[in-house]
């Protein structure tokens, strides 16, 4: 017999758009796009603990986030909470490593986390699928925030079709001090391009991206990686240039703006190669932080469940 659980710990990853095309803003505000997801090694924790009404506490990045009906971890656990009818309510402890407002998802693998966690908290029986809708209404990227691993986004980027991909890849990550507003780099982005409503073709991927991945060699995948974004995050923030030139001379595979940054990604061989590249990068002193990470790595995933004796 399977008691409900006191407490829930679930883990979900940040992401990096190994491939980002956008094209004109729809009616909604929002911008079609067709992008590659790789979800990689930096994760946001969620324990989701029995209590009366929403809560939440946040640790490690981001501490002073709100932590009210804002936040989009409590608007998860709020959703969720209408949908399934529970009167049950749940105190959210949130274990930040992903950077705010980064261009890494971080924001909507909280909410996938937290999803998955008062899910499990509470019991309700709710299938994977009926999880994925409630999570595409909280946010565009956090349907994949649940998936993981590979994947491609359209629609919104909500819309997620997992693809295979061989091997593990090598990023180094530079984090920068002060995020970027994602609607300011779509705008920027807009501004740009002379795009108004619904006008121009629709994104499309380059297949490359897919062959590259599903070689499993870094080198092919460094010369299909791209980011319509780019240009409109540079032109925010253009102290960005100088990290994508440190990343060169440091001697990456390639580096670009993930999502939309200020977070720059650049794509080592192997391990060994990453920590020299992270070495050169961090002595040029471009960034807050250097990181290594890899991927793909799964979705939000339960880490334990606690019974109570
Ligand atoms: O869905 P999410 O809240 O993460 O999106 C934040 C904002 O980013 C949207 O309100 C919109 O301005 C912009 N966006 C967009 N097109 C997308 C995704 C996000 O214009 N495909």
């Amino acid at each position: 017999m399977t008691a409900t659980p006191i407490a829930v710990q679930v883990r979900a990853p940040g992401k990096i758009n190994l491939a980002l095309r956008v094209g004109a803003p729809r009616p909604d505000g929002y911008h079609p796009i067709a992008t590659v997801f790789q979800a990689v090694s930096l994760y946001e924790d969620v324990v989701a603990t029995r209590a009366d009404g929403i809560s939440l506490e946040i640790h490690g990045r981001g501490e002073d986030l709100p932590v009210d009906a804002t936040n989009l971890a409590v608007r998860a656990a709020v959703l969720l909470c209408e949908t399934s009818g529970t009167r049950a309510g749940a105190h959210l402890s949130l274990t930040k490593q992903v950077p705010v407002a980064g261009g890494m998802a971080g924001g909507s693998a909280d909410a996938a986390a937290t999803l998955l966690a008062c899910d499990q908290l509470w019991g309700t029986g709710l299938s994977r699928d009926e999880l994925a809708e409630l999570a595409s209404e909280l946010g565009a990227d956090v349907p994949f925030a649940l998936t993981g691993m590979s994947a491609m986004g359209t629609g919104r980027g909500d819309l997620i079709t997992p693809v295979m991909s061989r091997g593990t890849y090598h990023w180094v990550l530079a984090v920068q001090d002060e995020g970027l507003s994602t609607p300011e780099v779509f705008r920027e982005y807009d501004q740009l391009q002379h795009l108004d409503l619904d006008d121009g073709p629709a994104p499309r991927l380059d297949d490359a991206v897919l062959a590259a991945l599903l070689s499993g060699d870094p080198i092919q995948l460094s010369r299909q990686l791209g980011n319509d974004l780019q240009e409109a995050a540079l032109e925010l923030r253009p102290e960005l240039g100088d990290v994508l030139a440190a990343a060169d001379r440091a001697g990456a595979l390639a580096a670009l703006v993930s999502g939309s940054g200020p977070t720059v990604a650049a794509l080592a061989l192997d391990h060994a190669h990453a920590v020299s590249v992270a070495g050169v990068m961090r002595a040029a002193e471009v960034a807050k932080e250097i990181l290594l990470v890899t991927g793909p790595v799964p979705g939000a995933r339960v880490l334990e469940h606690v019974h109570s004796r």
